[in-house]
């Protein structure tokens, strides 16, 4: 079974992360495989000073010998830079702790609802873990994920499609190299622009923003997930990855709001059948995704990120020590993090549909996987 899990506060010494199920024989190496992504999702207009302060980069601490999986559980530690700075308020001691409590609670984080579960009498219990920090962990993760996915022959890509009320054109083609350039990973650099005037415009009126990004796999087999139990729907498993990240409101599998605004005749994706392609579909609006089960088209999704609550023009809220109205608390903060979102969207669908492609061709090693895709892929051919 492929599992992780991951630990560590924001301002904490660490972030670790404990993957399980590789197969033993992974080619691997942090700083080719894991760190690009850690690097990419620093960036992107709109984040804040933090991302100064960090240069985020995995260590390998167990799991791998001589850049080789071992079939054993993979450790991976990113260092948080910060910590230097919050020593005092973050020590694990007892001893000469002394706290100062973050009492007025934001707006849109879960400062108050995690008080409440915890019984705590202080946001920064909740806030520390709360933080989307926690994404860096996910994104080395991640990075394993893809590595294991290249086996299969399949990538993950991302792109940002709207920032507050900037919009790119729809239809045009995704130019990797492009995106890769962009300040706000959009493909198209006249709305790039325009979404970095935005998030320029959002800062100086103290003010965030959220908005969409595009998340696609590309060439994954068809055949991950199930239509036979709730629980195994590849859709239903991706939606819930893309919602766990910090500020994901909305998952749109495929074209799914044209679609429910549309007649079936026009929704629809005709299956076809060609020498040269085998069994496959005309279009795409369904995501690569049937009946919870890929199809063998890219599997894609719109991701809808709310705008950052920490705002530096406080929201109106309540201090939990006193009932009194006040400002909410400002702690440095980003004020568009849909760029890095869309690199943590890519990570978390490399994660579900690396769980779903061990699940179906499980294998103790890469040799043996290679082995099972390739059977299964014959008898694919001799479905025509
Ligand atoms: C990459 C990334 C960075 C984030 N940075 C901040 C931040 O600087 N300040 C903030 O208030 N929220 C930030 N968030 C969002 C909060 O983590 C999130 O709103 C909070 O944990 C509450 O969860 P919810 O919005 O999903 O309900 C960030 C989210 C992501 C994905």
């Amino acid at each position: 079974m492929f599992r992780f899990l991951t630990a560590g506060e924001s301002h904490g010494p660490q972030l670790t992360v404990i993957i399980d199920g590789v197969p033993a024989g992974l080619e691997i190496d942090a700083a080719r495989d894991l760190d690009p992504d850690l690097r990419r999702r620093q960036g992107g207009h709109g984040r804040g000073k933090r991302q100064q302060i960090e240069r985020d980069s995995a260590v390998i601490t167990a799991g791998v010998r001589g850049g080789r999986t071992l079939g054993s559980p993979i450790a991976l530690t990113v260092v948080n830079r910060d910590w230097d700075n919050w020593k005092g308020p973050m020590q694990v001691e007892a001893e000469e702790f002394t706290k100062k409590a973050v009492t007025r609670v934001r707006p849109g984080h879960a400062d108050l609802a995690g008080m409440l579960k915890h019984d705590l009498d202080d946001a920064r219990d909740v806030l520390e873990r709360a933080s989307a920090r926690e994404t860096a962990a996910r994104v080395a993760a991640g990075g394993v994920a893809k590595t294991l996915l290249r086996v299969a022959g399949a990538s993950i890509s991302s792109h940002v499609v709207r920032i507050g009320d900037v919009v790119a054109p729809s239809g045009g083609t995704v130019d990797p190299a492009v995106v890769e350039r962009s300040a706000v990973r959009c493909a198209d650099p006249v709305a790039g622009s325009r979404m970095v005037e935005a998030i320029d415009a959002a800062r100086a009126a103290g003010d965030t923003l959220g908005g969409t990004a595009v998340v696609t796999g590309h060439q994954v087999v068809a055949g991950l997930g199930s239509y036979a139990h709730w629980d195994r729907r590849l859709d239903g498993r991706i939606a819930q990855a893309m919602c766990s990240i910090p500020s994901v409101k909305g998952v749109e599998l495929g074209d799914a709001l044209l679609a429910a605004a549309s007649p079936g005749s026009q929704v629809h994706d005709r299956p076809a059948y060609s020498a040269d392609r085998g069994f496959h579909h005309l279009s795409n609006r369904q995501g690569g995704l049937s009946g919870g089960v890929s199809n063998g088209a890219d599997v894609w999704a719109r991701v809808h990120f709310k705008p950052i609550s920490t705002l530096l023009t406080p929201l109106r809220s309540v201090d939990v020590h006193t009932g009194e109205e006040i400002n909410a608390h400002y702690e440095r903060s980003d004020v568009c993090v849909v760029p890095a979102g869309a690199v943590i969207a890519e990570a978390m669908l490399a994660l579900v549909l690396a769980e779903a492609m061990l699940e179906k061709f499980g294998a103790d090693s890469i040799a043996e996987l290679a082995r099972n895709l390739d059977g299964y892929r014959a008898g694919l051919s001799r479905l025509r």
